[in-house]
C-alpha cells in the first residue's frame, strides 16, 4: 500500500509517500481500506516534531479516516469485514489502510459519505468535551468560540447551538464569519481588530450585553486568549484547546480570583486512550445530532493523498475553512 512515512521530522513538504507492506490485524485490532482521510493542525506539529507526542520513527501521521473495514483480528466481535467506520489513531492514518483497535473505531450511519465520516470526528471530539466536560455548559449558557472558522472551532459552533447555547465566533474576515453564521452562529465579532486585550471584551459586550460570555473555547492563544479572558460572565470558564497562533498565554492567578473565573485544559486523546467507551458514548451522540440535521460537517478542499503537504500548506496560509480532506488511490 502507499503511505507517507515521516524518516525525519522536518518540513511536510520533505516527507514522501512511499510502498510499505499493508498492514495484519493483531488480536483486538481491525484494517480499513481509507476512502477519505481527515487533515487537522496536530498533524504538522507531529510532521515536524512539534507536538506533545511524538512516535517513534520511521511513522505515518494522521489521526482520523473514514472506509471501509477489510479485515479483522482474534477478538473482534462488534466490527465486522464490510462495515462503514471512522476510526481516530494517534498517527498512521495518512495511508491506504489503516490499522486501529475496535475500541477506537465508530460505525458510521449509513446516510453519512466518507468525507463526512472522517470530518466529524477528532474536531467534533475535541469541541463535545470542551464544552460539555472541561467547560460544564449548561443549556441556555453563552458560548464564544475563537477560531471559530477552523476545523474545531466550526464544530465547537455547530455542537455549542445544537445544545441550545447563544454562540458567538472570532474569526478573522467577513466571509469566515459568514460561514460560521450558516453553521449556527448567533453573533461574530472580528478578531483581526486592534488592541484585542480590550476590543474583544467590547465586541462581546456589544453582541451579548456587559455580563460576558460563560464559556470560552480558545483554539488560537496569545492576544487572542488575553481578550477573551477578560470577557468571561461571573464564574465563566475558558477552556484551553489549543494555540494556533503559535503563542502561548500566561494567566496571573489574582485574576481568577478576583473574577471568580476557571481556566481549565482539554486534551482530547487522552479520553480517547483512557477511556474508549466515553469517546464510544459522545461519537453516538454526534451522530444522532447529525441525524437529526443539527451538525453539518463542512469539507472545503480534497486532495489526493500524494499531495499531503499541499493540504497542509493551507494550515501556514491561515486559508483552512472547516475541514480539509485527502482522499488515497
Ligand atoms: N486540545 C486538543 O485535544 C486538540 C485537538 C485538536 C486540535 N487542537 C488544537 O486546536 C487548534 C485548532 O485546530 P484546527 O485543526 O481547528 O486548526 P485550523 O483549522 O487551522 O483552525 C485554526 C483557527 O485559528 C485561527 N487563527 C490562527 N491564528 C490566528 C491568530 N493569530 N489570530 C486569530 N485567529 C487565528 C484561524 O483563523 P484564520 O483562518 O483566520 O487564520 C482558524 O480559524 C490548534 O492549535 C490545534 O493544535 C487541540
Amino acid at each position: 500500500m502507499r503511505a507517507v512515512v515521516v524518516r525525519g521530522h522536518g518540513p511536510a513538504p520533505d516527507q514522501r509517500v512511499e510502498t510499505v507492506p499493508d498492514p495484519q490485524p493483531g488480536p483486538g485490532e481491525v484494517v480499513i481500506d481509507a476512502r477519505a482521510i481527515g487533515v487537522n493542525f496536530p498533524d504538522l506539529l507531529v510532521i515536524e516534531g512539534k507536538y506533545q507526542f511524538l512516535p517513534p520513527r520511521p511513522f505515518s501521521p494522521g489521526k482520523e479516516v473514514a472506509g471501509v473495514v477489510s479485515a479483522v483480528g482474534a477478538g473482534v466481535g462488534r466490527i465486522k469485514v464490510g462495515d462503514r467506520v471512522m476510526a481516530q489513531r494517534e498517527y498512521g492514518c495518512y495511508a491506504e489502510k489503516v490499522l486501529s483497535p475496535e475500541a477506537t473505531c465508530y460505525r458510521m450511519p449509513d446516510a453519512m459519505s466518507f468525507e463526512e465520516g472522517a470530518a466529524l470526528g477528532l474536531a467534533y471530539q475535541t469541541s463535545h468535551f470542551a464544552l460539555v466536560d472541561r467547560g460544564a455548559y449548561r443549556a441556555g449558557e453563552t458560548v464564544l468560540v475563537t477560531g471559530a472558522s477552523g476545523g474545531v472551532g466550526l464544530a465547537g459552533v455547530e455542537i455549542a447551538k445544537a445544545l441550545g447555547a447563544t454562540v458567538i465566533a472570532g474569526v478573522t474576515s467577513p466571509e469566515k464569519g459568514e460561514l460560521c453564521r450558516r453553521h449556527g452562529a448567533d453573533h461574530v465579532i472580528d478578531l483581526s481588530a486592534p488592541d484585542l486585550r480590550d476590543s474583544l471584551r467590547e465586541q462581546v459586550h456589544a453582541a451579548v450585553g456587559k455580563r460576558g460570555v460563560d464559556i470560552v473555547l480558545e483554539n488560537v492563544g496569545g492576544e487572542v486568549f488575553d481578550g477573551a479572558l477578560r470577557a468571561l460572565a461571573w464564574c465563566g470558564r475558558l477552556v484551553v484547546v489549543g494555540f494556533a497562533s503559535m503563542r502561548l498565554p500566561e494567566v496571573k492567578a489574582n485574576y481568577l480570583l478576583v473574577k471568580n473565573i476557571a481556566v481549565v485544559g482539554l486534551q482530547w486523546s487522552d479520553y480517547r486512550e483512557r477511556d474508549p467507551g466515553w469517546v464510544q458514548r459522545v461519537q453516538a451522540e454526534l451522530y444522532a445530532l447529525y441525524a437529526a440535521g443539527k451538525l453539518r460537517p463542512h469539507v472545503s478542499e480534497r486532495y489526493p493523498l500524494e499531495r499531503f503537504a499541499d493540504a497542509l500548506a493551507r494550515f501556514g496560509a491561515r486559508g483552512v475553512l472547516g475541514k480539509m480532506i485527502l482522499t488515497p488511490g
